[in-house]
């Protein structure tokens, strides 16, 4: 399973890379208008930094101008995905863009027939929003399970489920048991996954036990 982090926030993302675990970057103008930064410069850093799937999404809503923006985001780094808008002109967008050879990442995904439609246009990631399905009373991990098993029908289907608006670890254990190919954490529930008490508590009782027979390792003094 890829880790995606969902952010963009450079060092945040930086942080992160650093683990060794990143597999790629999501962004989306959300996100990019909460970091205050320029939107072309902010990517072109992020994919220096990641060298996976860096997602840039194109702001405009007609077929023309997303396809202009979307070339000319996939220009900036070959590690682009164009992200685009789950609507008609978008997936017509994700057609051409993919025939061209670049990455598209479909988002707002909200349903099993969405996710039919992003694999039909070609793109190498359907993001499905859990979260946000789960807001609204609905059950976001059930449509994850719908759409891999609609995949796995059609091995004709290139398209990797990410799964998005993640909120929390259990989100991705879930993903993860139904064989989802990515998730794209916010960094807080990223920084939780490494996490449990008894990690913790069992690392200071090792510790302090290991300090009671008074050795060290590095020094190696051999009896
Ligand atoms: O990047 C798309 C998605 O992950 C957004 O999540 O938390 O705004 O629903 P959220």
């Amino acid at each position: 399973m890829k880790f995606f982090v969902d952010t963009a926030d450079l060092a945040e993302i930086c942080d992160l890379a650093a683990t060794g675990l990143l597999d790629g970057v999501t962004t989306n103008p959300s996100l990019v208008a909460k970091s205050g930064r320029n939107f072309l410069d902010l990517v072109a850093q992020i994919c220096e930094v990641v060298k996976g799937p860096v997602s840039a999404e194109v702001a405009a809503t007609d077929f023309d101008t997303m396809l202009a923006e979307g070339r000319f985001l996939a220009g900036i780094a070959p590690n682009i995905a164009v992200k685009v808008p789950l609507t008609p002109a978008g997936l017509k967008v994700c057609k051409a863009l993919s025939s061209d050879g670049r990455q598209v990442n479909v988002t707002l995904c909200f349903s099993a027939a969405q996710a039919i439609l992003a694999a039909k246009a070609g793109a190498a990631f359907v993001s499905p929003f859990v979260g946000r399905l789960d807001d609204i009373g609905q059950d976001g991990m059930g449509l994850i399970a719908e759409i891999c098993q609609i995949y796995r029908n059609y091995p004709e289907f290139h398209t990797e489920v990410l799964v998005a608006s993640v909120r929390h670890p259990v989100h991705v254990v879930a993903a993860a048991k139904l064989g989802a190919h990515v998730a794209t954490v916010p960094p807080a529930v990223l920084r939780q996954l490494f996490n449990h008490p008894l990690t913790d508590k069992g690392l200071a009782q090792f510790v302090a036990d290991w300090q009671k027979t008074g050795q060290t390792i590095l020094d190696n003094k051999r009896s």
